[in-house]
């Protein structure tokens, strides 16, 4: 059997499936780049003394191809991801990739992939560039050379539960990032230190976990890999993006669905604990998770369900615009969308 037939294409949930090539390409210290081009997909070849093994310089990003009602291949916002890989990279002191080789190498990598293209029913086809120094270095200090690597991989709901709202738990044992330090950039660090908050709450029965600021512990930050929002009559809020706040790429598309497509006030505060415990509706946003429903939240044994059900809900009426942009069910009122060919 190979690879392709070992995927079960109606349940692909969010899993790294082995396709057909990737993209790799090699960066002296000063930037310059020495090799590229697409590979067979595969295992990497790295020294133990790699910086990104040691000391964890490495950044990524995540994105989507989406095949659409209009029968062709398109991205989405693929320039916003481009730039926040640069200033990723910049605060991890690496190389910045300039945005036309990262759009390049996003573009060739699924032109060489179309084979494991989702159906737009099943979902879609994600895209993870990846830098990180591979430079053999002992000392604490930047890599004497970098790797950009850009991998596809097919993928449905990010949830196990699908659309089933989630049942979180605000967590003051834990931070996810401190406030000044790599929050704002996609630091491959930033992920780790959420795997045992995550894994204590799952088993407990909860779904997602969400972060108090490491400064102010009444506002709340984000959760592991999506940012949160809250409704409140027509009031869309969520935490501005400063230091510790991912700046997402759907989080900012909802802003803008939001207030242009359904007349809502958006404001980027600093979203309070009282703000949650009032809210009509909360709900995550990401690449991968898409717009997510948030059924409740706990936070020092008190528990706060939202009343509205999801079929109901303005998340529903948002997640939906944002998907029917994404596939071309409906005019793209934004310049969003930008075709393989
Ligand atoms: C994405 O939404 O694409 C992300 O990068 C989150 C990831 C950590 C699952």
């Amino acid at each position: 059997m190979n690879m392709k037939q070992r995927i079960d294409w109606d349940n692909l949930g969010f899993n790294a499936y082995e396709t057909k090539s990737m993209y790799i390409a090699k960066f002296d210290s000063n930037g310059t780049c020495i090799d590229k081009g697409l590979v067979p997909y595969g295992d990497i070849k790295l020294s133990p003394a790699a910086t990104v093994l040691n000391y964890g310089q490495g950044v990524f990003e995540g994105t989507k191809a989406y095949e659409t009602s209009k029968k062709r291949v398109v991205f989405f916002r693929l320039n916003d991801n481009a730039n926040r890989f640069k200033n990723s990279c910049l605060r991890l002191c690496m190389p910045e990739i300039p945005n036309e080789m990262f759009v390049n190498a996003v573009k060739e990598t699924v032109l060489d992939n179309l084979e494991y293209m989702p159906k737009k029913e099943q979902g879609s086809l994600y895209i993870r560039p990846l830098a990180f120094g591979s430079g053999p270095d002992l000392g604490v200090k930047p890599s004497s050379n970098y790797t950009f690597l850009v991998y596809v991989t097919p993928v449905g709901s990010y949830f196990q539960s699908g659309l089933k709202s989630l049942n979180v738990l605000v967590t003051d044992k834990y931070h996810r990032v401190a406030t000044k330090s790599i929050g704002f950039a996609k630091a491959i660090g930033n992920y780790s230190g959420t795997l045992l908050p995550f894994k204590e709450i799952t088993e407990v029965g909860y779904d997602e976990i969400v972060f108090l600021n490491a400064s102010d512990e009444n506002i709340i930050d984000e959760a592991r890999s999506a940012n949160i929002f809250v409704l409140k009559d027509k009031t869309l809020k969520t935490p501005p993006v400063e230091g510790s706040i991912l700046p997402g790429i759907t989080r900012d598309s909802v802003l803008k669905i939001g207030k242009k497509l359904f007349d809502l006030e958006v404001k980027e505060e600093d979203v309070t604990l009282e703000d949650l415990v009032n809210a009509d509706e909360v709900f995550f946003t990401g690449t991968a998770v898409i717009v997510a429903p948030v059924g409740s939240i706990s936070f020092k044994k008190k528990k706060i369900d939202y009343k509205k059900p999801y079929s109901d809900s303005m998340t529903k009426k948002i997640r939906e615009t944002l998907i029917d942009i994404q596939n071309e069910n409906i005019e793209d009122p934004f310049g969003w969308i930008y075709s393989l060919n």
